[in-house]
């Protein structure tokens, strides 16, 4: 089901609601957390509090990704909109849209009367940035979609007749396993008409010891927002994690090129998730895997791109090649070309 609410005449609201979750609320808490070793889902980081913090990560010294793929939009923004032509824009996972504000800027000398649709799990987070940009952009109409990548991309509104730029920034494909980024790419391929565009943005490989700074900065808000996620399903699920009973972790696994992150288990401890009737014995100094975050490397990502119809047209990378930007065409498959 999905609500749909029209505010005025620039801005629309939908709301995917959880019966089109693709699994039931909480049974990938369940599953993660009954497999050994435990994981849980990193989506939910993303409560109005996690989506703050990670704001503020955003903005810590140790925490390259985001000035550097910023920079790298500030030098290219204009050029993108020139290689695309106009374009209405939709944002996977948009938070506050801070990058995607050189796109709109670019765009809106294009054509001013843009077209952009945020999507994003944390309501709050959308509703504050949409208001604040259609103030921005007097011409700008936007239509903010709250939900899952997933459930967005299934029931995508078109605006009108312009083409779709689809735009998935900040390296959150890393935050997906393999078989998880297969499947996301698979539903970016049936969101875009043959000759529409995707811009990705990722982060690649490099020493670790850049990487593990910039998962445990000095301040301690990657571990607050890392802790967070416990005080999230604690309101979500009726649980009694203790957050002083845990701990922050973040190390690279150099094989598999990805930091881990984990919140660790101070003391022998059993977690109720009354809401999920589930019950949990942890150890001392067990870990719960919180997220993966993989880094790539360029040749390889192009060819699972490739593999999917969509064919990088340019890659855009920092001085230090530390992080790529990837201009991507959906190309037409035998099936769908006369
Ligand atoms: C959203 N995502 C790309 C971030 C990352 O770097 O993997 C999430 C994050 N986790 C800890 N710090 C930032």
């Amino acid at each position: 089901m999905r609500t749909f609410q029209q505010e005025n005449s620039r801005l629309r609201w939908i709301t995917l609601s959880s019966s089109e979750v693709s699994v039931d609320e909480g049974e990938d808490v369940i599953r993660g957390l009954k497999q050994m070793p435990k994981t849980l889902p990193c989506r939910y980081f993303y409560d109005d509090r996690g989506s703050e913090l990670f704001e503020q990560i955003c903005d810590l010294p140790e925490y390259y990704p985001t000035r550097t793929e910023q920079a790298i939009l500030e030098t290219y923004a204009l050029e993108i909109a020139h290689l695309t032509g106009a374009c209405e824009l939709v944002e996977l996972g948009s938070g506050s849209s801070r990058k995607t504000r050189l796109l709109l800027e670019a765009y809106s000398q294009l054509n001013p009367h843009l077209q952009y649709c945020p999507i994003d799990v944390s309501a709050g987070i959308l509703k504050t940035t949409a208001l604040d940009l259609l103030r921005q952009y007097p011409k700008l109409s936007l239509c903010g979609l709250a939900g899952t990548y997933e459930q967005a991309l299934a029931q995508l509104p078109r605006f009108g007749l312009a083409r779709r730029l689809l735009i998935f920034l900040g390296s959150t494909l890393g935050n997906l396993d393999e078989q998880a980024c297969d499947n996301f790419l698979t539903h970016i391929q049936q969101a875009l008409q043959p000759g529409e565009f995707f811009l990705l943005g990722v982060d690649l490989h490099k020493p670790a010891e850049i990487l593990e700074a910039a998962y445990n900065d000095a301040q301690g808000v990657t571990a607050a927002f890392n802790l967070n996620m416990l005080n999230h399903l604690n309101h979500r699920f009726q649980s009694n994690f203790d957050l002083d009973q845990f701990a922050h972790a973040a190390i690279y696994n150099q094989i598999e090129h990805q930091i881990e992150m984990h919140v660790r288990s101070l003391k022998n401890q059993t977690i109720e998730l009354q809401s999920l009737d589930c019950t949990v014995a942890l150890q001392a100094q067990e870990t719960i895997r919180t997220e993966i975050s993989r880094k790539f490397h360029l040749p390889t990502l192009i060819s699972v791109l490739e593999n999917h119809a969509l064919q990088p047209l340019q890659v855009w990378t920092d001085p230090q090649s530390w992080f790529a930007l990837m201009l991507c065409q959906r190309q037409c498959m035998d099936s769908e070309c006369p």
